[in-house]
């Protein structure tokens, strides 16, 4: 397996290119099994999730080219298998987010229950009461959701929790529904405005995508269309904490600073200098240390539950104490174990890590648990005395483009070596 290995130390300086969003190519991916004719879609990442979900549709038969710009084009019209096969789902849980489309569709879809988890419980119960309440006959037999509908008709939807490809996978069934779907409490996240923007490119009729309530008219059929996917806020944010943890100065091109106002506060918080354009961001920390800044997660446009790993990582090394509280997954402070590894003082109560600053971290042997939880391990490393040792890397593969090339370019001490 490979790892990663990165000398911390350094103040990183320099500029880089943001790329397209991972949670907003891979529902306009799934989108894409709407049309009738073929779409294009522009600023893909290259990332193991996107290659998932590309191998996904291969499976079910549909046709996908990649030029030498990640332009993807991808003809559902040769589609023959209307299954998500469990080796699939079990490596990447979005894959739920071909459900709605091919039953909307097609009439017909099966997708293997994401491992380890039972309808009624976590994870997708959201997603079937809404297709259900649209028509859908569900069934789970065999680890799989097979759900079937002649045609799904519009109703209105009153989402118990804010999920994310819970309201991607209802706004996509909803566009081929007869009649108008309206989804209460739907995720405001900039990636399902992005995904109902491509939506209305082939020709669906969607308001009030971003807001909490999206009305959806149902149309007959919806055609392909071109567009290109938003920029990842993400991955915009990880190198904003990486500049701020280093005492650096970086400027991010190719981003959309206006999906990151609450990420932003806080690093301003943290003693950061910020300079934004509508599509750049510069931060500059002149040197100093960070101040540690409180974060409580929530759905969006409060602060990301996907940024919470890094700001552990920075208030870890921050001058001060902080309080880092995770409102939106359970589980989700597996990298606390890892930083404190390497000398964090941060204590974890519930849903709450009591972070204390310490003046160093101290080079150590880590292993990424998940894609967040990796990116914070080499964020600890960038500023670890010594050579800090990440283990598991196909995590932030999944979700990061060209990390240590990006790294690299703003001067970090970092490469990938075989297992
Ligand atoms: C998406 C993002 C992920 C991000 C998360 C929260 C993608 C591909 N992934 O994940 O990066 O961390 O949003 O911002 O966009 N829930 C239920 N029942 C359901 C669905 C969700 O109870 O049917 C609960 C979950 O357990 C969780 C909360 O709702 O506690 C939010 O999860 P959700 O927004 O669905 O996360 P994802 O869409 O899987």
């Amino acid at each position: 397996m490979e790892k990663l290995l990165i000398r911390g130390g350094r103040a990183l300086e320099g500029e880089i290119r943001i790329s397209g969003a991972k949670n907003a190519v891979l529902p306009i991916l799934a989108a894409t099994l709407l049309g009738d004719s073929p779409s294009s879609v522009g600023n893909v990442p290259h990332l193991k999730d996107v290659t998932t979900t590309m191998e996904l549709l291969g499976r079910m038969g549909v046709s996908l080219t990649v030029d030498d710009q990640m332009n993807i084009e991808v003809d559902p019209s040769t589609i023959q298998d209307l299954t998500a096969p469990y080796e699939l789902v079990k490596t990447m849980r979005a894959s739920i987010l071909v459900l709605g489309p091919i039953l909307a569709r097609y009439g017909e879809a099966n997708v293997s229950l994401p491992g380890g988890c039972a309808i009624g419980s976590r994870p997708v119960d959201l997603h079937v009461r809404g297709l259900e309440a649209m028509g859908a006959d569900v069934r789970v037999e065999g680890g799989y959701i097979r759900a079937r509908a002649r045609r799904l008709r519009g109703a209105r939807l009153v989402l118990e929790n804010v999920t994310v490809t819970g309201t991607e996978n209802l706004m996509m069934a909803a566009t081929l529904a007869s009649g108008t779907t309206v989804i209460e409490n739907a995720a405001r996240e900039p990636e399902v405005a992005d995904l109902a923007a491509f939506l209305t490119a082939m020709g669906a009729h969607i308001e009030g995508a971003g807001t909490d309530c999206i009305t959806v008219h149902g149309v007959e059929r919806l055609q392909g269309c071109a567009h290109r996917v938003l920029p990842d806020r993400i991955e915009t944010g990880t190198y904003l904490v990486a500049g701020a943890i280093t005492g650096g100065r970086v400027r991010l091109k190719d981003t959309r600073p206006d999906t990151l106002d609450a990420v932003l506060v806080k690093l301003e918080a943290a003693g950061a200098r910020l300079s934004v354009g509508t599509d750049w961001i510069e931060l500059d920390m002149q040197g100093r240390r960070p101040r540690a800044v409180d974060v409580r997660t929530a759905p969006y446009p409060a602060f990301p539950t996907d940024m919470q790993a890094q700001f552990t990582a920075l208030d870890a090394v921050a001058e001060g104490s902080a309080t880092i509280t995770e409102t939106v997954f359970e589980n989700r402070f597996m990298h606390v174990q890892e930083i404190r590894r390497m000398g964090a003082d941060i204590r974890v109560s519930g849903n709450t890590a009591f972070v204390r600053g310490v003046e160093r971290l101290y080079a150590a042997p880590v292993m990424a648990t998940d894609l967040r939880a990796s990116a914070s391990l080499i964020l600890a490393g960038l500023v670890a005395e010594g050579e800090t040792v990440v283990d598991r890397i196909y995590h932030i593969d999944r979700g990061y483009d060209c990390i240590e090339e990006k790294l690299s370019q703003l001067g970090a001490d970092i490469r990938r070596v075989p297992a």
